[in-house]
């Protein structure tokens, strides 16, 4: 089985209709390199990446490993979002991945009781930081790193410095600035690529290699999907008829892309796919409104929506076809993931039998090189699919509004 399968049959259009498309997606993709956007960077990033990069990533998280036992993640956006994507995924929903530490992550949300709580859980505990962010501005982030570096320097005095590890530019911002004064090791989150696409730079890979994935299989999944996306034919290549699909929806009335998921470990991912989306897209007026929906939960909840809802909505299913285990009941008669399938083959069929289309996307396992493989496909079809609807899939002018209106709200 391929690493992503693409069945899109649910939403009624045949593979010779979606043909008249296959140039349109082709240039919209050359469009990406050749259109004069900036922050192309990530494109061809997988392959490209520097060996010396790879081994500072793998060799720093080794060392993280070994000072220890809980790690301090700081970020927000995409500056958070595709590390926690990734360790959701491979780790136990429980506890972390032998050798490796336990993982928070941190200055994603502004709540007092969430950072206090964080702390009181690490008294005891050998703590190092990671702090992510390419501006090296943003307040969120900021405040949560002030917040823990102090942490840290009540509980090692002058030796605090050793325990953190900064990504950001590699020459402008605060950041960059205050850690090459203090001496943090940092490693730089490359200039022409920006944070949501940013997870195979040292802002995804450095949290997801100290969570104990084998960031090197996910580089080999994001050079495969390349590769696919790259050289297949219209008929074989999903991310461009899913980028054409995405924009057939709206002329057919949608407006909402629902990523309905079925296992849990992919609740981050599809976080990720939400601010992936809705931060390229929608902008000048425009764009689907990314949601998501975890089943079978949500078939007890927004399924009614769903099924027989104002017909705003699509859904694009993601399942996986090898789960990382399994369990048999019923006296080892029944097993647990034939269950779940059958549900899910279901829940496609009604869905997409009354107003509201599926597509459906099967990963094969959730591995880290299908994690590589299908975050750098959706990546490139975001991309795509924005420049056929005629926005700059990397810029983001409305967060950049807010983040001015706190700076002058702060009188900065
Ligand atoms: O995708 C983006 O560009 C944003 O979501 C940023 O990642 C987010 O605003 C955080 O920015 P920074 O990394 O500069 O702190």
């Amino acid at each position: 089985m391929s690493i992503l399968t693409f069945d899109y049959t649910q939403t009624l259009y045949t593979p010779e209709y979606l043909s008249r498309f296959a140039s349109t997606a082709a240039d919209a993709d050359s469009a990406l390199k050749d259109a004069g956007y900036e922050y192309t960077g990530w494109l061809d990033y997988p392959l490209t990446i520097p060996q010396e990069t790879l081994l500072d990533i793998m060799n720093t998280a080794e060392e993280i490993k070994r000072k220890c036992d809980s790690l301090v993640v700081i970020g927000i956006g995409g500056s958070y979002l595709g590390a926690k994507a990734g360790i959701s995924m491979f780790s136990d929903a429980f506890n972390p991945k032998e050798g490796c530490p336990e993982v928070y992550f941190a200055g994603w949300n502004m709540s007092a009781v969430y950072h206090a709580q964080i702390m009181k859980k690490l008294k005891n505990r050998e703590v190092c930081l990671i702090v992510v962010s390419k501006s090296g501005t943003t307040l969120e982030t900021t405040a949560a790193f002030k917040l823990f570096r102090y942490f840290l320097f009540e509980k090692y005095g002058n030796d605090y410095v050793k325990r953190i590890y900064a990504v950001t530019d590699e020459k402008s911002g605060e950041l960059r600035r205050e850690a090459d004064k203090a001496g943090y090791k940092t490693m730089v989150l490359p200039g022409d690529i920006g944070g949501r696409y940013s997870l195979f730079t040292p802002a995804g890979l450095l949290p997801l290699a100290c969570g104990g994935a084998d960031v090197l299989s996910v580089i080999k999944g994001a050079r495969r999907a390349y590769e696919d996306i790259s050289t297949l034919p219209f008929e074989r290549n999903a991310a461009h008829q899913y980028a054409v699909l995405r924009r057939l929806m709206e002329i057919k009335g949608k407006s909402v892309e629902v990523y309905g998921y079925w296992d849990f470990q992919l609740e981050y991912f599809t976080e990720w796919l939400k601010q992936l989306f809705g931060e390229s897209e929608g902008k000048q007026g425009k764009g689907l409104l990314p949601a998501s929906a975890m089943f079978p939960r949500d078939l007890h909840s927004l399924g009614q929506f769903l099924q027989q809802g104002n017909p705003i909505v699509f859904e694009t299913m993601l399942s996986v076809e090898n789960p990382t285990l399994d369990i048999a009941y019923e006296g080892g008669k029944s097993s647990y993931d034939k269950t779940a399938k059958i549900i899910e083959k279901a829940v496609s069929a009604a869905h997409s039998s009354e107003n509201t289309p599926v597509m459906n996307f099967v990963l094969r396992d959730l591995s880290e090189e299908t994690f590589g493989y299908t975050s750098y496909f959706f990546m490139r079809a975001c991309a795509v699919s924005c420049v056929l609807l005629g926005v700059n899939p990397f810029d983001q002018p409305g967060v950049e509004a807010y983040k001015a209106k706190v700076k002058e709200l702060l009188g900065k």
